[in-house]
């Protein structure tokens, strides 16, 4: 089968390349699939830079989320047709590396394989998992959000930041979405921000407090970090919840905790990947209420472009540059 491999660490256009090998086949309580679609994740970026917490062995192939259809089972996984996966299921989850998303066929294992939402396309649900859940259970299991409260969303029309405003908005909060660009703040006011920033025109801090009255974001959002964390903690509410997400920016900022204590605000740290090996009833059970809220139409993952397989590096070069929307989606058939 034809995969893009990682061979050496660099930026994505440089260290990607797009190779006949051989097809995966599946270890115990794994599955193979073919790869329907799988979107591009920032940490498909750090990975190729070697800069993300999990380190694959070179080489590998990258896609660390997909769409794709069952086409055989390992040992242990069980069949049937009420309780297990079968061939043919069409399935959403993680990539089991090194054979990730971003080829014609990929592993998984079975413990993060997850029905497809019907209510989706392929490209749709490929981006229903990192994005969402880590929003689900950043604003609900975290910060415990509650209608009525203010949610801040930094990078807001990117991956994570759009799935955090559709969250948001079901979870009754008025959103305020921050992004880098007059077309970005036509995406998060699509996506359904109440009140767009673009962080090239205004100081995010002072239009947050003109919009609360003075009082601050109940809840900030933050996959950039950096200057952007500093620049929260400026206009966090009184018991306010900062949600470190991610380090997109470059840079991983340390807290003073003197100021947490002195405006009682909280730092709250996710790693929602962790939930997978810690609590896996927990995923489960977000799994169906993302799947409920798919099928009403509350949430729709904003997939932007989809890309052939030849155009892959370049589609996650473009993510990792910062000037994608939504998900840029590798989609088998496009
Ligand atoms: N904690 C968790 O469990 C978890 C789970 C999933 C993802 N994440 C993290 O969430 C973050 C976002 O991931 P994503 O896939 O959704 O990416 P993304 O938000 O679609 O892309 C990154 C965005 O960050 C902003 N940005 C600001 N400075 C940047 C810079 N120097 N370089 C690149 N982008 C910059 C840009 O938006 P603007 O121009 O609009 O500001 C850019 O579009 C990543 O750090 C990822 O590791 C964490």
């Amino acid at each position: 089968m034809k995969a893009w491999r990682i061979g050496s660490l660099g930026e994505p256009k440089d260290v990607m390349q797009l190779e006949e090998v051989a097809d995966p086949t599946p270890g115990p309580g794994q599955l193979v699939v073919k790869v329907l679609a799988s979107p591009a994740n920032f940490p498909d970026v750090l990975m190729a830079r070697g800069l993300y917490q999990v380190k694959p062995e070179l080489p590998f192939t990258a896609g660390v989320e997909l769409c794709g259809e069952v086409v055989a089972l390992g040992e242990g996984v069980s069949t049937g047709s009420t309780s297990g996966l079968q061939v043919g299921d069409r399935v959403i989850g993680g990539a089991a590396l090194p054979y990730g998303g971003f080829g014609e066929l990929a592993l998984m294992d079975a413990a993060t394989t997850f029905p497809a939402p019907e209510a989706l396309t392929d490209a749709e649900a490929s981006s229903l998992y990192i994005g969402y859940q880590t929003g689900w259970f950043a604003l609900h299991r975290r910060a415990h959000i509650q209608p009525g409260e203010t949610l801040l969303v930094h990078a807001a029309a990117g991956g994570v930041g759009s799935a955090a405003i559709q969250l948001g908005k079901a979870a009754g909060a008025t959103v305020i979405g921050v992004v880098g660009g007059p077309e970005k703040a036509e995406v998060a006011k699509k996506l359904g921000a109440d009140v767009v920033i673009d962080r090239h025109e205004e100081d995010f801090v002072k239009v947050v407090k003109e919009v609360t009255g003075g009082k601050g974001a109940d809840v900030i959002y933050d996959p950039v970090g950096g200057d952007t964390y500093d620049r929260s903690t400026k206009c966090i509410a009184f018991e306010g919840r900062i949600l470190i997400i991610g380090f997109a920016g470059g840079r991983i900022q340390e807290a003073a905790l003197n100021h947490s204590l002195i405006k009682n605000y909280s730092i709250v740290g996710l790693h929602w990947g962790l939930y997978n090996t810690l609590a896996p009833e927990l995923v489960n059970e977000c799994h169906a209420e993302l799947t409920r809220m798919a099928d009403e139409g509350s949430i729709k993952p904003l997939v932007s472009e989809t890309l052939a397989l030849e155009q892959v590096a370049e589609g996650v070069q473009r993510l990792a540059d910062g000037v994608t929307v939504g998900r840029v989606v590798y989609e088998a058939d496009s």
